[in-house]
């Protein structure tokens, strides 16, 4: 944590009151009560355009030079003054239904009346096994304990951490413990025997007092506000856990339906026991569920968060389309690639840090062409376009995406892009490298 104090609690204004705008490094942000909460976000809109936590408030709108923000729902929706999108202001999330994007969140501590800087906290930091538990059959619990003094960043249900294993590989794991605990991140790993080799290494090498790197946090599956069917099938229990819970602590009822094969190979059995409302279909003991009819069967308005097999998550999808319900899917496995547009073509990649330009031939990818120049500190994993390990920033030029990552949105902002798949559509492109 770079300790660094942002402002005094007492000075954010109260809710609906607008925002305390100040600087975290180089970064404008703006804190923002919610309830009994502050949140920080970065002062500009998702297509950095135009800054969004400014103005002076009048009634319920906080007018500033460019437009208005209107708030609403008690304050908690932010208005973008230039394109007109509003955000939740507790997620951060575009309220357009099937948008993907969000404000920029800035990680924040606040302790003793005072509220610190932790961006340090969220990124390349040690973290201890303290406990490893058999789960399941092929499913074993990891507590991940901070190997300093600091606290962990603070997470929000639907959340996933990118870990670097002892070999170097890196692999990403949904947070499933409780977001109130700040000095454990707990995760859940499968062995899959056909796998890229992450997991079996993670169970062979995960002892306690063995070290991970966490590279970083991600929440691209983000609770939305409103209705939720949160279906999960085998080890996407841990993708919806956290979000179910927090749901039933909120309403007293959270509409899980957990699919298992047997009770010996399905972890967290007892943790969805105590929710109210969830439902647990075992198919040894129970078949295939309908997943179309549980999708039909969800009230008009309702969101779908699915985790699960490729076919599960097919089939949901298809349902959601099928019955008019939004499906939100996390997976960690690849997803079909959207189709790049055109025949691959050579270009110039300029990275900006060192003004160096390189060429990328054809027939391979920005990352490849790093390696073969020598350039290796850019991060990556899948090297399929799904996981998100490689996205970096683009300065100037207009990237060819080809990942499943980026949502519609973040793709036409055309900001960043995932460089293990990702092209450029011009002769040459900048990145942030
Ligand atoms: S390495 Fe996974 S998206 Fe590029």
């Amino acid at each position: 944590m770079n300790g660094l104090v942002l402002a005094r609690l007492a000075d954010v204004p109260p809710p609906g009151r607008g925002a305390l705008r100040c600087r975290a490094g180089t970064v404008e942000i703006g804190l923002f009560r919610v309830g009994d909460e502050v949140v920080a976000w970065r002062d500009l809109c998702p297509h950095e355009a135009a800054p969004v936590c400014r103005g002076t408030i009048s009634g319920t709108r906080l007018v500033s030079a460019v437009g208005d923000y209107r708030y609403g729902r008690a304050g908690e929706i932010l208005r973008c003054p230039w394109h007109g999108w509003e955000f939740d202001l507790a997620t951060g999330q575009h309220l357009a239904g099937g948008s993907g994007a969000r404000l920029r969140a800035h990680p924040i501590e606040v302790r003793g009346g005072l509220i610190f800087d932790a961006a340090g906290l969220a990124q390349d930091r040690e973290l201890i096994i303290a406990e490893r538990v058999d789960a399941a059959a092929g499913v074993i619990v990891l507590d991940l304990r901070p190997a300093d003094d600091a606290p962990l960043a603070a997470w929000a249900p639907g959340a996933h951490v990118e870990l670097e294993l002892p070999s170097g590989r890196r692999r990403h794991y949904s947070l499933c413990g409780d977001p109130a605990d700040r000095a454990c991140y707990r995760i859940a790993v499968l062995r899959e025997e056909t796998g890229r080799g992450g997991s079996a290494e993670l169970h062979e090498a995960a002892r306690c007092g063995e070290r991970l790197l966490l590279r970083r946090i991600r929440n691209r599956f983000p609770l939305t506000p409103g209705r939720h069917l949160f279906l999960a099938g085998g080890i996407g229990i841990t993708g919806v856990l956290a979000m179910a819970r927090s749901e039933a602590r909120r309403t007293g009822h959270s509409r899980l339906v957990q699919i298992g094969r047997s009770r010996s190979t399905t972890a967290f059995l007892d943790e969805t026991a105590e929710l109210p409302g969830a439902e647990l279909i075992m198919t040894e003991r129970d078949g295939r569920p309908d997943l179309t009819a549980l999708v039909a069967g969800t009230e008009p308005g309702t969101v779908i968060y699915c985790c699960g097999p490729e076919r599960m998550i097919t089939e949901v999808k298809a349902a959601g389309e099928r019955h008019g319900r939004r499906v939100i899917i996390e997976s960690f496995v690849p997803q079909p690639a959207p189709a790049g547009a055109g025949d691959h073509r050579p270009f110039q990649l300029e990275l900006a840090r060192s003004g160096r330009v390189i060429d990328v031939g054809a027939d391979e990818s920005i990352l490849e062409a790093l390696h073969r120049s020598g350039v290796d500190h850019a991060a990556s994993s899948c090297r399929q376009g799904w996981c998100g390990s490689c996205e970096t920033r683009v300065l100037a030029g207009v990237p060819e995406h080809r990942d499943t990552v980026l949502a519609e949105e973040e793709r036409a902002d055309a900001d960043r892009m995932m460089i293990c798949v990702g092209r450029a559509t011009g002769e040459r492109m900048t990145l942030d490298l």
